[in-house]
């Protein structure tokens, strides 16, 4: 399984001055150092936090890959498709929120996110759609021929009792194998950290895992490559190959 960090949090301190520091750029690159197999952003419509220079100075300037997430706008596709990230993960987008509060209605605007699919297609870009754990939903992505889901995982990670958080995995577990079956690739992402982790590392059809406020808020005690590395080591030390089982320590 890899990592993508999202360093969307760094520029969120950066704008809490307004000034240039701590740059998300220079986070990408220790990311990067520290074992991130791919860098995640998100270009907000209102810029709260990661801003054009910051997405155009990542394209130009990571050596892994580049996730740019973002909703599906006329002003913000326009961007994706001059920068040509290595993947776009499609998210629906509040003003009033706080952070991405669910995935995409993918019923209510098939037509438009079909549409939108096929633009980033002629730029041979990859597309991910972020969607709730819903058989309905995903069998959709495969029809409007998204490349990826990113399988929403902030229900589970808000889970408040074990059985709670149980019943969340059980759904992206069924996700995550229908996807697979489908052909679909799977990422998975949101309110994901250090303690929630490896039941989703577990699931063997998940290649991508996408995390930002849980790093950035380690990274300011331990540091941004330390915080990093924990999370890579997590990740190699639970991922399963696909003819393991889980068993209890
Ligand atoms: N995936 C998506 C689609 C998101 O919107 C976010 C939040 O920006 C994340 C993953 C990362 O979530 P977190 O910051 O909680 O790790």
């Amino acid at each position: 399984m890899r990592l993508g960090v999202n360093v969307d949090h760094v520029a969120t301190i950066r704008e809490a001055r307004g000034g240039l520091e701590p740059d998300p750029v220079t986070a990408a690159h220790i990311a990067e150092l520290a074992g991130a197999e791919t860098i995640v952003c998100h270009l907000r419509e209102d810029r709260r936090h990661i801003n054009d220079r910051d997405v155009r100075l990542l394209r130009e300037t990571i050596k892994t890959r580049l996730d740019l997430e973002m909703a599906a706008t006329e002003e913000i596709i326009a961007i994706a498709l001059d920068i040509i990230p290595d993947l776009v993960t499609l998210v629906p987008e509040r003003r009033k929120e706080l952070t991405t509060e669910a995935g995409l209605d993918i019923i209510g605007n098939r037509k438009s996110l079909q549409t939108t699919i096929s633009r980033f297609h002629k730029k041979d870009i990859a597309v991910s759609l972020f969607l709730d754990p819903v058989e309905e939903y995903i069998r959709l992505a495969r029809d409007i021929d998204a490349d990826f889901i990113e399988i929403h995982t902030g229900e589970f990670a808000n889970a408040r009792t074990f059985e709670e958080a149980e019943e969340h995995l059980a759904g992206i577990r069924t996700a995550a194998e229908l996807a697979r079956s489908l052909d679909l690739g799977v990422n998975a992402g949101h309110g994901l950290n250090y303690s929630n982790i490896k039941p989703i590392i577990e699931i063997p059809q998940i290649e991508e895992v996408s995390i930002g406020h849980a790093i950035v808020s380690r990274a300011i005690f331990t540091g941004f490559e330390r915080a990093v590395r924990e999370m890579t080591e997590l990740l190699h030390r639970f991922s399963l190959r696909d003819n393991e089982t889980v068993t209890e320590d």
